[in-house]
């Protein structure tokens, strides 16, 4: 057998397709002692114990039973630069950002600082079941390269670039036109495609990028097609007010983006809390992403993010941790805080429709479902191991829990970093809890 065989066993469960309702066991694939046979970074076979192919029979395997085994989370909206402004006691979006956040990105123009923050924000990602993300990085291009070369190390698939920004914010966190066009294009050139890298075009958002900086953005986004696209749309009303004196000719927040081609398919739009009917039809016609960040929207004050009103209408959605706006780098919390968003306005999050989202779903967001956020056979092996009792009180609840419905939702509502046993990236351990 080839030494980079990886043999696991446990209760496997990964997700088809978004479920319909919570008797839509169809959508997803269950096996209560399940195997997986990994080479090479691939799943190369899952299936049923029972099943397991001869060749493999008696072979060594990390045994994981009695836990689940799930596709690793994928994080499509977090800041690389922004762990330590995670808990910053400010009001509101724009105080937030002034006070703390513009402060702290400017040590990442250090590439030493920058190199260390990496690889501790890659420790934290995978103690926390988050096996890919896409990151903003600062201003600094250093920021993106060490974050990028901390996960070549590890083979793990993320992207990020370095964020756009030439106009209010403190001098040394601003770029031009100009720069931030060739720091991204430098960064595209060197990364993009490499390994399980690639690179996202990041004008932070409409406040902070000049009428020039958007075209560059927009010619960044024409010029490679391929590259995702990450910013902020529509999260705080004050946000919302100063965007619209700065682009009066746009119809709304949303035309801004569109007008300079950044809205399509490759967008990943962070917040979308108070867009109107327009707005969603115009995210529902260009396949632009709307990114539910709960954790941050209620520390913020941002607002109640509709789901049900975004997804009825047409629009792709994915949902994310946005440290360090966001409390909790585990999108376990961000399930939960989710739950209690939507039952605010009247609606329920059902666990399986919230573990598509957090695995295959932000997968799917990304443009990434063919190789990460599932446990098919010939995807990339990236997987987590969940244990629903980690906790005493889990535990004690997990005692009266019957179906897996149950379990999943005991995980959503009580879960976080202490529930993942193991992260595995590549078909290799890469995590182990304490
Ligand atoms: N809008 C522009 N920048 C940011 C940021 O860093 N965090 C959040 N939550 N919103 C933003
Ligand atoms: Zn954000």
């Amino acid at each position: 057998m080839s030494e980079d065989t990886m043999i696991v066993r446990g209760r496997l469960l990964w997700f088809h397709r978004e479920p319909l309702g919570a008797d839509d066991e169809a959508a997803f694939t269950y096996a209560d002692d399940g195997g997986l046979v990994c080479r090479d970074g691939r799943i190369v076979w899952a299936g049923d114990w029972a099943d397991l192919p001869a060749a493999h029979r008696g072979a060594d395997h990390a045994d994981h039973r009695p836990h689940l085994i799930l596709p690793g989370f994928v994080d499509p909206h977090i800041h690389f630069p922004q762990g330590q402004v995670v808990a910053s006691y400010a009001g509101s979006l724009l105080e937030w950002l002034n006070t703390y956040t513009f402060i702290e990105e400017q040590k990442y123009a250090d590439p030493h600082f920058a190199a260390a923050m990496a690889h501790r924000f890659c420790d934290m990602l995978l103690a926390h079941g988050t096996t890919t993300c896409v990151a903003f990085g600062s201003v600094h291009k250093a920021s993106a390269n060490a974050l990028l070369a901390e996960a070549a190390t590890r083979h793990m698939r993320l992207v990020t670039g370095k964020v756009m920004m030439d106009r209010n914010a403190p001098e040394a966190l601003t770029d031009t036109a100009q720069s931030g066009y060739d720091d991204t294009k430098a960064l595209i050139d060197q990364w993009h495609g490499q390994g399980r890298l690639e690179v996202a075009i990041s004008p932070r958002f409409a406040l902070t990028s000049t009428d020039a900086q958007m075209e560059a953005s927009g010619a960044l986004a024409r010029e490679h097609p391929d590259c995702l696209i990450q910013t902020h749309l529509s999260e705080n009303h004050g946000e919302i007010e100063a965007v619209a004196a700065l682009f009066p000719d746009a119809l709304d927040y949303t035309d801004v983006y569109e007008r300079f081609g950044l809205l399509t398919q490759k967008s990943l739009m962070g917040h979308c809390i108070h867009l109107s009917a327009r707005e969603i039809e115009r995210m529902a016609d260009t396949g632009a992403v709307a990114v539910f960040c709960p954790t941050s929207n209620l520390f913020l004050g941002s607002g109640l993010f509709d789901l049900d009103r975004i997804r009825g209408g047409g629009v792709r959605t994915a949902i994310a941790t946005d440290i360090g706006g966001g409390t909790s780098w585990s999108l376990l919390k961000a399930l939960d805080e989710g739950y209690k968003v939507l039952n605010l306005q009247g609606h329920r999050y059902h666990p399986f429709r919230a573990f598509w989202q957090a695995t295959r779903g932000n997968a799917e967001a990304i443009g990434m479902a063919d190789r990460i956020g599932t446990l098919d056979a010939g995807t990339e092996a990236d997987f987590i191991v969940l244990d629903a009792t980690a906790t005493d009180a889990m535990a004690l609840r997990m005692e009266t829990a019957e179906t897996l419905a149950e379990e999943l939702f005991v995980l959503q509502t009580l879960g976080d970093d202490r529930a993942v046993r193991a992260s595995y990236v590549a078909g290799r351990v890469a995590h182990t809890a304490r």
